[in-house]
């Protein structure tokens, strides 16, 4: 399965580290937003986007990235992110506004993961930052059997 996967990460690098983990199990190629590859994208059947979340949401970038993406067929999707605060699925977590972009540009979503990052934004720099070291081992671990987990069964 090709795999290619478009990362935002600018706060410290932390979705870059999940991003490298799970490209080494997808053996995928990471771009960032900025980089346009639509017309590239006929090489690819699977396509993972990741950001760290900012203002409760996946970078702009990356939604501009997707809106310039024609829309597709038979291609799957999966989005990954890293954040200061406590990803809550049941209210569609930080995730869903993609999600719904991508599900309108054709893809099939196969998955979706997140973990803590290191933020040092506004008020918690006064504090030392939270999820100091995080994404930590324990988290790219995770991350590498959530890729492992798309990879054998097209799905987690
Ligand atoms: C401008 C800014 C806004 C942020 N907003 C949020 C937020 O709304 N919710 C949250 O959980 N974390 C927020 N964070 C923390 C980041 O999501 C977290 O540090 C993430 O791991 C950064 O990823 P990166 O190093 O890949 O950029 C924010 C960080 C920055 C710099």
């Amino acid at each position: 399965m090709e795999t290619l996967i478009v990362c935002k990460s600018y706060h410290h690098g932390n979705t870059w580290k999940v991003a490298e983990s799970m490209a080494g199990v997808l053996d995928a190629e990471i771009i960032e937003p900025e980089e346009d590859y639509s017309s590239n994208l006929s090489d690819y059947d699977l396509l993972g986007f990741g950001s760290g979340i900012y203002w409760a949401s996946f970078h702009g970038d990356i939604f501009d990235f997707v809106q310039d993406l024609p829309v597709v067929e038979g291609k799957k999707a999966f989005i990954f992110s890293t954040s200061g605060m406590w990803n809550i699925p049941i209210i569609n977590g930080f995730g869903g506004k993609i999600r719904d972009r991508l599900s309108e540009k054709g893809f099939e979503i196969v998955g979706g993961f997140s973990c803590g990052g290191y933020n040092i934004f506004f008020l918690f720099k006064l504090v030392g930052g939270i999820h100091r070291g995080k994404p930590n081992e324990e988290n790219l671990k995770e991350a590498k059997e959530f890729a492992r987990r798309i990879e054998e069964k097209g799905g987690w």
